[in-house]
């Protein structure tokens, strides 16, 4: 990764090194150059280009439909935005369940045609061989475990995760195993604080939680979530930092009052 020498780039090391202070790591995601310029120059850890880009910038119900293509577009957009952060990019939907060799050529083509620092991708035990495979090409992997969306047709349910034993003891398990495979970090998705307490305090790389509880090492939120542009989705784990929804109608309402009653352009704000 291209280390600019006025402003310290935020590495995989970075990240270890501020789990083992107590450091607690800052993630949001983003899908465009203006919004990761913001969100950098603000000074956050990690930017995510999540496949969540599905919902929230291309308006599907699910994170399946968004393209390998889609996402490189919006991670490109990321990394030319982004000075410090680190930039983790999802990689969509059947880019890598299929085997590890398309997980392999997906990744290479994120890493080639985006400039980012690392993938991400959901799922424990059944996606290890890519995530082994990916991490000996020499690209850091971030996990993804509880929810996870990609498999919202087999949960069939956006609920909390995990809350029966069984499932807590895949999790724990899976969350080993990513962690032996060479992840560098685990997004814990939706399950309970008390279980990523557990599997926080038992991984020496750090949980970024998201609905996961104040024990994670880190916390993540999507950023129309947080910044109150999706007004729709209110689930108890989110805190709203602004009502840009709110904010954007009454500016969009007085530009249409502004120009129906020709107050704009004034005489100023002409050639
Ligand atoms: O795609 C996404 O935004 C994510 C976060 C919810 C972690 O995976």
């Amino acid at each position: 990764m291209s280390l600019n020498k006025e402003v310290k780039r935020v590495t995989t090391n970075t990240l270890h090194k501020m789990k083992l202070n107590g450091e607690k790591i800052s993630m949001l995601t983003a899908y465009d150059f203006s919004f990761a310029r913001i969100f950098d120059d603000a000074g956050i850890d990690i930017l995510l280009v999540g496949d969540s880009a599905s919902n929230v910038m291309a308006g599907h119900e699910t994170t399946l439909p968004i393209t390998l293509d889609q996402m490189i577009y919006h991670a490109a957009s990321v990394v030319r935005g982004a000075r410090r952060s680190l930039i983790v990019v999802d990689l969509p939907f059947g880019s890598y369940q299929g085997n590890s060799k398309e997980a392999l050529h997906s990744t290479i083509r994120i890493m080639k045609e985006t400039g980012a620092h690392s993938v991400k991708l959901e799922g424990g035990e059944e996606v290890l061989e890519s995530v082994k495979r990916i991490i000996s090409s020499g690209v850091p992997v971030m996990g993804h475990l509880g929810l996870t969306p990609q498999s919202i047709y087999k949960f069939g349910t956006y609920a909390v995760r995990a809350k029966e034993e069984s499932e807590a003891e895949k999790l724990k398990r899976d969350a080993r195993l990513l962690e032996e495979a060479g992840c560098f970090a685990i997004v814990l998705e939706k399950i309970p604080a008390i279980l990523a307490k557990e599997v926080s305090e038992s991984l020496s790389i750090p949980c970024i939680g998201i609905g996961a509880g104040k024990h994670c090492d880190g916390q993540v939120l999507v950023m129309h979530d947080m910044l109150g542009i999706n007004t729709e989705f209110k689930p108890r784990f989110l805190r709203q930092y602004l009502n840009l929804h709110e904010i954007i109608t009454h500016a969009v309402q007085n530009y249409i009052t502004d120009v129906k009653s020709r107050d704009f352009p004034n005489d100023l704000e002409q050639y």
